[in-house]
């Protein structure tokens, strides 16, 4: 099975936790946009009363053309359950999360829901956190380069602008995206505390303590991981 496959396989499970009334934390990337779908269906054809609140004007997009209840994350007070991807999920269930650019948001909603349920292919799981993925960091654009000093001064690794299409990846909050490739086993805690009290740091893709659960599809079945 390839990935796509495997992040189908998570589907079904995620769609069981989703109870009529919600309010829903809705994820970015390629495994919630298979997930999105799922949701319209719940209300277009279960009459379901859920509210989404989206982690990016992407996944906005999506779920307003299904029908789906929208509301911005300022007009509630409460999110029953996220559901998200991520790039890599470490034994904890710690992750790096960014990929897909929306970082901040995504922490933002994931944080404030009772429970945040990640979906993920096998090729998520790592031992430790910057195995595979490179760390995304959203800086403001008036000093990246000056932060991005800073980071390469402090890590073991390298540190890279994002680009795309020749020019800086611009994120939902007009940001930029600095991607920290590291090198060492790096304790996630304190490279987090580090990077966050840099000024023009908004946010780093560490999602520490946060997931109540992964729902990960394996090449031998779905699998459920709980912290
Ligand atoms: C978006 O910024 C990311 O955090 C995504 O949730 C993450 O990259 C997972 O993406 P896929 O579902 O496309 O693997």
């Amino acid at each position: 099975m390839d990935t796509k496959q495997l992040k189908k396989m998570t589907l079904e499970q995620a769609v069981a936790r989703i109870e009529d009334g919600m309010v829903l934390g809705i994820g970015t990337g390629s495994t919630i946009e298979l997930l999105v779908p799922e949701i319209g269906k719940l209300v277009n054809d279960k009459g379901y009363k859920l509210t989404g609140v989206c982690t990016s004007k992407r996944t906005e997009t999506q779920a307003k053309s299904l029908n789906i209840p929208v509301m911005h994350v300022n007009d509630v007070t409460h999110i029953d359950l996220a559901i998200d991807g991520a790039d890599e999920i470490d034994p904890q269930l710690n992750l790096i999360k960014g990929g897909g650019a929306a970082l901040f948001r995504e922490k933002v909603i994931d944080e404030m829901a009772e429970q945040f349920v990640v979906l993920a292919d096998e090729t998520k799981l790592v031992d430790y956190l910057g195995q595979t993925f490179k760390l995304p960091v959203e800086v403001d654009c008036f000093n990246w380069r000056l932060v991005l000093q800073h980071i390469d001064a402090h890590v073991e690794g390298t540190v890279e602008l994002r680009m795309t299409d020749g020019e800086p990846l611009v994120t939902d909050n007009g940001n930029y995206i600095l991607d920290v490739h590291l090198t060492e086993k790096t304790d996630p805690y304190a490279l987090h505390e580090f990077l966050i009290h840099l000024t023009g740091v908004l946010e780093t893709g560490y999602f520490l303590d946060m997931a109540t659960e992964a729902i990960v599809g394996t090449q031998q079945g779905v699998k459920v991981l709980k912290h």
